[in-house]
């Protein structure tokens, strides 16, 4: 295993064990406003320091993008860190959250790991070598088409400029599928896509953190992720569309169509 995977993975399921020790005292929990619709609480921190003091122990020079501490400075190797993914659910004792943790070195993504505390599922992958399940292999599914196929989403809850459009590609998107689910973890719902519990997902305004790991998996797996003008500035623009190859191309023009210039653009690019 990559040097650097075992140390992500160790970092993961350290966060792993004080979620899980804190998830019995959810009345306990102190719960801060950071903006509209957006909490964290005190285990988020704490999962968020544990993770980062493992990883300054062992690369004391790579840099950090945490989502609740921010940049930490560095060299070229930016550790990705979501310390807990899915907070609203875990402050409802929803059981749907992960730890997500990927490492990008000069702009790629080298390393990848989502650990769900509750069900000891640790979806791993590294570059160019695979993406496993508790060390097995996965693959993204085989579907050919939206006739069938159950699709992950996520609601633009914290932008609501995007609802309109939102709901004109749920509508092209739903009517045709099996099903759409909403769990609330974007890192575990790419995990998922990554090992065929999903055929394709997409959502618009995530942040790095929330996708950094599970685009590594999907991609490892066979799949293709891109953003909404079928290029890859996903981590920069937040905006997803993920699935197997067929899916993806199935979703793609489902979706576009309702793809506004606003969110074709991305700021700066
Ligand atoms: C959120 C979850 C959610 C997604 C939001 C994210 P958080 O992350 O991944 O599924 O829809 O956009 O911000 O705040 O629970 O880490
Ligand atoms: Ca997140
Ligand atoms: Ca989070």
């Amino acid at each position: 295993m990559h040097p650097m995977l075992t140390i992500a993975v160790r970092a993961a399921r350290s966060a792993g064990d004080i979620i899980n020790r804190s998830a019995n005292n959810q009345d306990r929990l102190q719960i801060h406003y950071k903006s509209q619709n957006d909490y964290a609480t005190e285990v988020d921190r704490m999962a968020e320091q544990d993770i980062i003091r493992i990883i300054k122990a062992a690369f004391p020079e790579h840099a950090i993008l945490a989502e609740e501490s921010g940049q930490h400075p560095g060299n070229d190797y930016v550790w990705i860190i979501d310390p807990l993914d899915g907070t609203t659910n875990f402050i409802h004792g929803f059981p749907v959250y992960a730890v997500s943790i990927a490492l990008q070195i000069k702009g790629k993504i080298e390393v990848g790991v989502v650990y769900d505390p509750l069900r000891d599922e640790l979806f791993t992958a590294e570059r160019g070598g695979g993406a496993m399940l508790n060390n097995r292999r996965i693959r993204v599914t085989r579907q050919a088409g939206l006739n069938g196929a159950l699709i992950g989403t996520g609601f633009p809850f914290k932008h609501p400029e995007h609802l309109d459009a939102y709901l004109a590609m749920f509508r092209a998107l739903h009517s045709d599928s099996a099903g759409v689910r909403r769990a609330g973890a974007a890192a575990l719902d790419l995990a998922y896509v990554a090992m065929g519990r999903l055929d394709g997902f997409w959502e618009i305004g995530l942040h790095p953190w929330d996708m950094a790991a599970g685009i590594l998996l999907i991609k490892e797996a066979g799949g293709v992720v891109t953003d909404f003008a079928f290029k890859d500035n996903y981590l920069e623009s937040g905006n997803l569309i993920t699935g197997n190859p067929k899916m993806h191309q199935a979703m793609y023009r489902a979706i576009e169509p309702h793809v506004t210039d606003c969110l074709k653009s991305v700021q700066g690019l």
